[in-house]
């Protein structure tokens, strides 16, 4: 283990690991959009913005592509700092100007107008939401396999969307991008056997029906895709139940198997 410092404190870190995931540990909160845990550093919404005092890379620089060295002494807020990222949330303000999470962000750093044209689009399929971070892009890619969805477009006609805004049928409706998405922009819905990805050209993705009570739970090809993917393959009777079923049905099983009472 190695010490860095976090606005004068010290904290311990391990050698190479993401300061921006340090100081959420120590609850200094540093704004990031596009940072995710599960997925290789980005840098692509700059609000992570930190100033490195003592360490190889000194200046202004991103804390999620920051990696910890011993003695490494970075200040989260500084007028720079904070110069800058109203200029980021100005620019998100006129981008997806019906974004919560950046007006909650505006609030914070009290801005209240933008410079920037607002870009309001009529039926934005990502509701006026999107600030462009690509982590549904990344997880849908990187984490999922599956690639249903990438950037469209260039300059200020970049949108995510499905190749050609067609129905994807590589999509396996898992909801990862949504569950992701730090704007809330993407909508997803279940409708009776189908799950509609609204956001992304309407892809339309089976339900799994479940043969014990009949409620249709999860999307057919993710359902394929997670058993394939468990490290503990489940028992066959019960591995098409819903959750519900299928923790009745266990239980069971033990009392059967003698293992519970
Ligand atoms: S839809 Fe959400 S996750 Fe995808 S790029 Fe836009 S803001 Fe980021
Ligand atoms: S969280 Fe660091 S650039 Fe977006």
């Amino acid at each position: 283990m190695i010490q860095v410092i976090i606005d004068g404190k010290p904290c311990t870190a391990e050698e190479g690991e993401i300061l921006l995931a340090v100081a959420r540990r120590e609850g200094i909160d540093i704004p990031a959009f596009c940072y995710d845990e599960t997925l290789a550093p980005y840098g692509a919404c700059r609000l992570c913005l930190v100033e490195v005092v003592k360490g190889a890379r000194e200046g202004i620089t991103t804390s999620c592509t920051l990696q910890a060295v011993d003695g490494l002494e970075i200040l989260t807020e500084t007028p720079e700092i904070t110069r800058l990222r109203k200029a980021l949330i100005e620019l998100y303000l006129a981008q997806a100007p019906r974004a919560e999470s950046v007006k909650a962000l505006a609030e914070r750093y009290g801005v209240t107008k933008t410079r920037f044209a607002r870009k309001v689009v009529k039926d934005d399929p990502l509701q006026n939401r999107c600030i462009l971070c690509g982590l549904c892009v990344r997880v849908c890619g990187e984490i999922m396999g599956t690639g249903a969805i990438n950037y469209i477009g260039r300059g200020q006609f970049t949108e995510i969307n499905t190749p050609f805004y067609e129905e994807n049928a590589a999509c396996m409706g898992c909801g990862a991008c949504a569950e992701v998405c730090p704007t809330g922009a993407i909508v997803l819905e279940d409708i009776e056997n189908t799950r509609v990805m609204k956001s992304w050209s309407e892809t339309k993705v089976p339900l799994q029906q479940c043969p014990a009570c009949g409620t249709y739970f999860a999307p057919v090809p993710f359902t394929a895709y997670a058993h394939e993917k468990l490290d503990i393959p489940l028992l066959e009777e019960l591995k098409d139940l819903c959750p519900a079923c299928r923790g009745k049905a266990a239980a069971r099983k033990a009392v059967t198997l003698g293992v519970r009472e």
